[in-house]
């Protein structure tokens, strides 16, 4: 199946783009200390989907929050800092079709989407290039 390299050197931080991998949206975020803070903070045990950012990110590079673009309930796109739109409750994304939030680690927090936002298979070519898929 095909995969696509993408260049992260023109994602600062606190910024992020969309790709497209096998005709759906993928978010590359390039998180603050900040955000990935609150995602460490954030008690994995209460969570509906418990996964850290660690396990959700790739070693040493805990910034780089590679997820779908799709919301787990019904597919939409969310919006967040992507689109430069709501960011929902927890300063992720948001899913304005039924009203998912998702937290900084992709992570659902609250409304009907029953699993965290997928992480594709990626992976590092060197330090500012991935390769999805
Ligand atoms: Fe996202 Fe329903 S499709 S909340």
């Amino acid at each position: 199946l095909a995969s696509i390299e993408v260049d992260l050197t023109n994602i600062a931080e606190g910024q992020a783009i969309k790709a497209s991998w096998r005709k759906q949206p993928v978010f590359i975020r390039n998180l603050t200390q900040a955000e990935i803070d609150e995602a460490n903070a954030v008690d994995v045990s209460g969570l509906r989907d418990k996964e850290s950012l660690a396990e959700r990110t790739k070693e040493g590079k805990a910034n780089w929050l590679v997820t779908m673009g799709v919301c787990t309930h019904l597919g939409c796109v969310p919006t967040g800092v992507v689109t430069g739109e709501n960011k929902g409750d927890y300063n992720g994304y948001f899913c304005p079709c039924h009203g998912s939030h998702y937290d900084t680690a992709g992570r659902i927090r609250k409304g009907p989407a029953p699993t965290n936002l997928v992480v594709p298979e990626f992976e590092f070519l060197d330090d500012s290039t991935i390769r999805i898929g």
